[in-house]
This record gives structure tokens, C-alpha cells and sequence, in this order.
């Protein structure tokens, strides 16, 4: 009798689950057609990025050397929409739409009466949400008659999805690796290589900027302040050349807005909208991507809390200052005003080299201050914890830096909880950790460091931009 019941209970069981959908997708036929500009409906105006020479704001000739005409009209842009290349599409078409998930079994492991969904984003040959911006900013040079892009990349997935996107496009291709990256993720290189594109670990011999850096710290790990420097003044020094950044800038984020308006799609099959939205932020890319068509929604009245997910050890957001600042070590790009630690400011080592990044995106930034968006600072033993219980229950392996959001989430779950809330929480899951297995080896062996940064070097490294302008 007891083991009907119990066979009573498991069938009733597997019909619950049944009854509640795992995947939401879309038809390619429903990709995005526009990306969607959230400076049109920003509360706050962007301050304008100045010249560091002259003070004054930067017009399109002074980019000109470093991006074609069309990115730096749409960096500017003030149209809430602006079309996607059907080039561009049919590129996106390899692996977009992206599926949205509901994590039933991360629900059931967790014990929690919240539902939780993800944005899967590491279904892109790359691994990650990059070439949503690395295929459309490669278009666009190539249009303008560039014939090779120059770049840095921190955890190695940047750098693989603009080779990704030169190969298909047809254009030569320099990566910078931040050095300790280079030494951590060596199948992140071959993949690169794989792909066409040249690969140097950053502080390298090969630029100015890198033999200064090389000459007073011949150890250095290297960061992404210092790999941009190296890659702008590639880029600048070659008629051929184009910088592309895979981050921060309004273009960058613009070109990932395809994934929140998937993901409204997508929340709209399963008959949810979310009460919380989580990213991970480095640069702000993949976070804007997803968050910035739900702020939409959000400056037009629904309620929503939208939570930034950063590493203990590079706090930008939580700990930076709002000021302008240089977007790399050696000073070589315009000042923006951001929250930053400080240009000079080298992150620890952690092993989710994507967030190891000094300042952040402008439009996240200014979303901060204005308040609508909130951001919390994590360890990475913690981190890693939530990412091995998320393999453990979802299957996926997640990117160390994705991780990051996994965290945020697991804390929103626990918190409503506790309060006896039930929340609808939609995180992105940025991309997956296959080339990041010495980081999880090393959290395994107990090797990971819990760095939180140290008040004594972060007033050092903000010592680094004081005479520089004040925004106002
Ligand atoms: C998987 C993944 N997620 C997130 C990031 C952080 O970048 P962003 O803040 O621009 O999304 C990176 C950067 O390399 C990454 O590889």
C-alpha cells in the first residue's frame, strides 16, 4: 500500500513538472529587427565625453581614426530605435534566437517559492553574449573599407567572438589578451587562432603602452584598462586599422538589446513578467542587453528592481566614484564620466577575468545615479558555490562571470523567502564556462582567493584622477 502511495505520489509529481514549461522559444522569423536606445528615454541626459587636451566635448572627427562614421552616429544617437543590417541578421540567424529558460530544477534544489528564469546567451558559437555587438561592429567596418580591427579581451570571449565575427566578415583580426587570462585560458587562445585572428598577451613588447608598463612592472598581470590601451594605439597608429571595444560604449550596449526583447517575448509565453532582473556587469554589456528593454518598461511606470552583479574585488559600481575618468592605463582614449576605481587601478587576479574592468558603461552609470538600477558586490568562493549548485540542477556550466548573476539571483530567492515574498526573477546567464575549467579546478582544490578590495589601494589608484575634470 505504502509503495503505491509513494508510485501514487511520484507520477502526480511528474505530471506538475510536465505541466510547467522548461524552454520558451522563439521562431527565427521573430528576431529583433531594431535594437532599442535607451538614451531616448532616459531621465537623466549622459554628461558629454570630453577631449582630455582640450576639455572639450569630443566631436566625430576626433573618433574618426578608431570607429566608422555609422558607430559613432549611433553612439550618439538620440532615436529610440535604429535598424539592424539585414547582414547582421543573417549572421545573428546562427544562433539566434536564444532560448529562455524556466530553472525548474535550481527552483526545486533551492527549496524556493519564486520563479526563476534564465536568458541563455552562451548558445553563440563563441560561447557568449559578445557577437551580438563583435558581428554588427565588423559589418559596419567593413563597410567603411576597414580592413582589420585591433582589440583587447580580458577572459578571452570578446577576443573569440570578434575573430568569430572578422572571419565571416572578412576582415583581419588583432586580440590583446589581458596576460593573466592568456596564461589561464590557453584553449580560449587556440580558439581564437582558430578563427584567423593574431593573439598577444597583453602588457605586451609590441606597443608603447605596453613596453611602459612592461618596464616598471615586468610581472604584471596585466588588466583591461591596460590591453585597451594597447589595442586603441594599434588602431590609431594604422590607415587599415579599427578599434572595437566589446564593451561600455552606448554602441556596444545598443547592439545587445537584442537579448531583453527576446527575453519580453519570451517571458510573455510563459505568461510571466519578471519582478527582478539580474545581470553581471563588467563593462555593462550583457546586463544592459537584457535589462535596458525592461527599463523601458520600468521609466514608464512598472514596478521592477533591477540588480547589478559585481565582483568583490572590482567594485565599480558599488564602491567606485562617479567622475570622469579614462576608459584605459595610459590615457590614450577620451574621458567619460562613469563610475571608475581609478585608470591605473590593476583588479586581483579573480578567475571571471571578463569583470575585471576599472570603470563601467556611461548609460549604466547614469541609470545608477537616477536610481533605477541597484548593484551588490560578491566574493568568488560564493560565486563559484552558486555556479557548481546551478550545474548541479540546470546541466549548464556557467562562465564565471555569469556566475556572478546566479548569485544575485539565489540571494533575491532566499531574501523573499525569508520575507514570505514569491518573486518571478529573470537573470542572464551570459555565457558558459567550458574554457574556464582551471577556475573551477581551483575552486575545488580550495585554491580561490576571496579578494574584497583593500580601502588603502583603492585611495591610491583614485588618486589617479584627481585634476581631471568633475562632471557636473
Ligand atoms: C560570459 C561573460 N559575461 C560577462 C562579461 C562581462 O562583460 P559585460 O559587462 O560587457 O557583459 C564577459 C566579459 O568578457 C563575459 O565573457
Amino acid at each position: 500500500m505504502r509503495r503505491l502511495t509513494l508510485y501514487a505520489r511520484g507520477v502526480q509529481q511528474t505530471r506538475t513538472r510536465a505541466a510547467s514549461q522548461t524552454k520558451f522559444l522563439l521562431e527565427e522569423s521573430q528576431l529583433p529587427r531594431r535594437w532599442y536606445n535607451i538614451r531616448s528615454d532616459m531621465p537623466t541626459a549622459l554628461r558629454p565625453v570630453l577631449h582630455p587636451g582640450t576639455g572639450l566635448p569630443v566631436g566625430p572627427d576626433d573618433l574618426a581614426p578608431l570607429f566608422p562614421m555609422e558607430l559613432i552616429g549611433q553612439e550618439v544617437s538620440e532615436d529610440t530605435e535604429i535598424p539592424i543590417p539585414e547582414e547582421v541578421l543573417e549572421i545573428y540567424s546562427l544562433w539566434r534566437p536564444t532560448p529562455l529558460f524556466r530553472a525548474l530544477r535550481l527552483e526545486e534544489a533551492i527549496g524556493t517559492r519564486s520563479r526563476i528564469f534564465y536568458k541563455y546567451e552562451g548558445v553563440s558559437p563563441p560561447g557568449s553574449h559578445k557577437p551580438n555587438t563583435a558581428v554588427a561592429q565588423a559589418f559596419y567596418n567593413k563597410k567603411e573599407g576597414r580592413t582589420r580591427l585591433a582589440t583587447e579581451t580580458g577572459a578571452g570571449q570578446w577576443g573569440s567572438a570578434l575573430s568569430f565575427a572578422c572571419k565571416l566578415i572578412g576582415l583581419e583580426c588583432k586580440v590583446y589578451m589581458v596576460r593573466v587570462s592568456y596564461e589561464q585560458k590557453p584553449a580560449r587562445r587556440s580558439m581564437i587562432k582558430a578563427w584567423g585572428a593574431e593573439i598577444v598577451p597583453s602588457p605586451s613588447e609590441e606597443t608603447q603602452s605596453g613596453r611602459a608598463i612592461l618596464a616598471e612592472h615586468p610581472d604584471s598581470p596585466g588588466s583591461l584598462g591596460i590591453a585597451i590601451s594597447e589595442a586603441v594605439e594599434d588602431a590609431a597608429a594604422r590607415e587599415d586599422t579599427a578599434y572595437s571595444l566589446g564593451s561600455v560604449l552606448n554602441h556596444v550596449l545598443l547592439h545587445q538589446t537584442v537579448i531583453g526583447q527576446e527575453a519580453l517575448a519570451q517571458m510573455e509565453l510563459a505568461g510571466a513578467f519578471p519582478d527582478v532582473v539580474i545581470g553581471c556587469v563588467g563593462g555593462g554589456s550583457n546586463f544592459a542587453g537584457l535589462a535596458f528593454p525592461f527599463l523601458r518598461e520600468k521609466i514608464a511606470g512598472r514596478e521592477i528592481d533591477v540588480l547589478a552583479c559585481e565582483p568583490a574585488a572590482c567594485p565599480t559600481l558599488t564602491r567606485g566614484l562617479f567622475a570622469y575618468d579614462f576608459g584605459d592605463t595610459s590615457k590614450l582614449t577620451p574621458l567619460v564620466a562613469m563610475h571608475t576605481l581609478g585608470h591605473d587601478f590593476v583588479p586581483a587576479p579573480i578567475h571571471a577575468g571578463g569583470l575585471r574592468y576599472h570603470g563601467v558603461a556611461p548609460l549604466i552609470s547614469q541609470l545608477v545615479l537616477d536610481e533605477l538600477i541597484r548593484a551588490e558586490a560578491y566574493l568568488q568562493n560564493d560565486v563559484f558555490a552558486s555556479a557548481v549548485l546551478f550545474a548541479g540542477s540546470e546541466g549548464i556550466l556557467p562562465a564565471p562571470e555569469a556566475a556572478h548573476a546566479i548569485h544575485g539571483t539565489l540571494r533575491v530567492a532566499k531574501a523573499a523567502d525569508e520575507a514570505g515574498e514569491e518573486r518571478t526573477i529573470l537573470l542572464n546567464l551570459s555565457g558558459h564556462g567550458h574554457f574556464d575549467m582551471a577556475a573551477y579546478d581551483s575552486y575545488f582544490a580550495g585554491k580561490l582567493e576571496d579578494v574584497a578590495l583593500d580601502e588603502d589601494e583603492m585611495e591610491r589608484a583614485l588618486r589617479s584622477i584627481e585634476g581631471l575634470p568633475s562632471p557636473a
